[in-house]
């Protein structure tokens, strides 16, 4: 026991000598450099993780020394450049960490670009700036990047196109871009440029144009959340080869032209969440919904334009527990097979011209805690 404390007590203070020698805190009036501490930390702190510690103030232009840091994580703190003019800056020091694999500075009051330099750090596997004030346009060279798992840079002001070197990082895992005001189109062969993509985050920007049919190829996929955009089209038909598809989120597009992909997510056994809310769905909402994965829990067809009876094939959908299909034109009874939805939570048809009465066996939704009928 005691070597091992003595070692981590040793590691300890080390990184408090790198956290003084690499900030000049506006609260602190230090920053003493020590060769020794220097060397000895090469060999053991390759990484620097402030997260959350309510800092506020400058890096030291030393930072740029420790080039041997494989992670850097400044998350939830407010860090400016060496010049205080410089606040909401990416300091620059930061360029010459070429051992970086780990860049986290989410939350950390970030208010000006995203710089080209860190196109550089050839090393970088995490990238999350996200929850900032970031503005401008996401650099060329971050397409340089090709190591890149995690890019994450979401909540933020950034603008203009992603460039398409970006989507040439094969290796990309997470792309989560939403919450800007980006815009252009996504590209046709995204599903081929970046095959191991798990989650496409691009929520809430202006992107236009159709959801492109290749992203069948990406056959890791599990998130598809491309709600409140510009995009138009139909939902490709071939999803059905994303076997871990968890969650396709549509709401507030102008996306539509009928029901005709909903045959192939048959094979998308893990698909819990299909929210198509606010699009130009029209049309009938056929029986095969009900090859749906039964481990559906959300479904969201509201603000469409869907007529034709509710299909009584939604009460096989035991795990529902949200079901939200309010200002359609749906005709017809509400099924009493609804009374199978156990666990049903929230259960929304208003907005619709159905008739009848509504059957005894939605009593048997206990858990039910919000319904609206019409
Ligand atoms: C540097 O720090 C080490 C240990 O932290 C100490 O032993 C050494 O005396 C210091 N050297 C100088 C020049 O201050
Ligand atoms: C940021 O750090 C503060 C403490 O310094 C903590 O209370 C807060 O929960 C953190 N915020 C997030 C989003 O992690
Ligand atoms: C350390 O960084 C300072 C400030 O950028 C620089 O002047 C100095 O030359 C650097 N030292 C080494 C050994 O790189
Ligand atoms: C960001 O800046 C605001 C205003 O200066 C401050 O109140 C807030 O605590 C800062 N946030 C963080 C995470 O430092
Ligand atoms: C990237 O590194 C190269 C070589 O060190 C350098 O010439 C170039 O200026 C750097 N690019 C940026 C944007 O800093
Ligand atoms: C994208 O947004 C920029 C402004 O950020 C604008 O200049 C450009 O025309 C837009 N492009 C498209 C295709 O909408
Ligand atoms: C993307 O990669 C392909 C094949 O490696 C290459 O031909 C193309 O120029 C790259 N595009 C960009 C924008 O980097
Ligand atoms: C992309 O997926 C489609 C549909 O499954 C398939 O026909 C095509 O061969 C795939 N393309 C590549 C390059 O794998
Ligand atoms: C989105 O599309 C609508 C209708 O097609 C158009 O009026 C609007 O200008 C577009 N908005 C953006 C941000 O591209
Ligand atoms: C309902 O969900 C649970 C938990 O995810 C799962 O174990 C179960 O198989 C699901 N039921 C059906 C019929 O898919
Ligand atoms: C519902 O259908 C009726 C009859 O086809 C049509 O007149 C009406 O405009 C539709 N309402 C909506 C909200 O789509
Ligand atoms: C009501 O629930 C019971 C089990 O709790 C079930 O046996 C019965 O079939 C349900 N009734 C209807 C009409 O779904």
């Amino acid at each position: 026991m005691m070597p091992q404390e003595t070692n981590l007590c040793a590691s300890c203070s080390i990184l408090f000598s790198i956290t003084l020698l690499c900030l000049q805190l506006t609260i602190t009036a230090t920053a003493p450099t020590n060769e020794t501490d220097l060397l000895a930390a090469k060999n053991l702190v390759t990484a620097l993780d402030l997260e959350g510690y309510k800092l506020r103030g400058s890096l030291s232009p030393y930072i740029g020394n420790l080039s041997f840091l494989r992670s850097i994580n400044l998350q939830n703190n407010s860090f400016y450049g060496e010049i205080p003019q410089e606040v909401g800056k990416i300091p620059t020091e930061l360029g010459s960490l070429m051992k970086l694999e780990n860049f986290q500075l989410s939350m950390s009051n970030l208010t000006r670009g995203i710089p080209p330099f860190l196109g550089n750090l050839s090393s970088l596997k995490t990238f999350t700036v996200g929850y900032n004030n970031l503005v401008g346009n996401i650099p060329d060279a971050m397409g340089q990047l090709k190591g890149l798992v995690f890019f994450s840079i979401e909540v933020n002001k950034l603008s203009g196109t992603i460039p398409s070197s970006l989507y040439n990082v094969s290796s990309l895992q997470v792309f989560s871009v939403a919450y800007n005001q980006l815009n252009g189109t996504l590209p046709t062969n995204i599903g081929l440029s970046l095959p191991n993509l798990q989650f496409l985050l691009s929520s809430g920007n202006a992107f236009s144009g159709p959801i492109p049919t290749s992203l069948c190829n990406a056959t890791q996929l599990r998130v598809i959340d491309i709600a409140e955009n510009n995009l138009s089209g139909s939902v490709p038909t071939n999803l059905g080869n994303l076997l871990d598809l968890f969650k396709i989120h549509l709401t507030e597009n102008y996306v539509g032209r009928g029901f005709h992909f909903l045959t192939s997510l048959t094979n998308c056994s893990k698909l819990r969440y299909l929210d198509l809310a606010t699009n130009q769905f029209g049309g009938v909402l056929p029986n095969s919904v009900s090859n749906l994965s039964t481990q559906l829990t959300y479904l969201i067809l509201a603000h469409n334009d869907i007529f034709g009876s509710i299909p009584a094939s939604l009460g096989n959908f035991v795990n529902l527990t949200v079901l939200i299909l309010n200002d359609n034109n749906f005709t017809g009874i509400i099924p009493t097979s609804f009374g199978r939805l156990q666990k049903m939570e929230i259960i929304s048809l208003m907005g619709n011209r159905l008739s009848g009465e509504i059957p005894a066996s939605i009593g048997n939704l206990t858990k039910l805690f919000e319904s609206t009928l019409g």
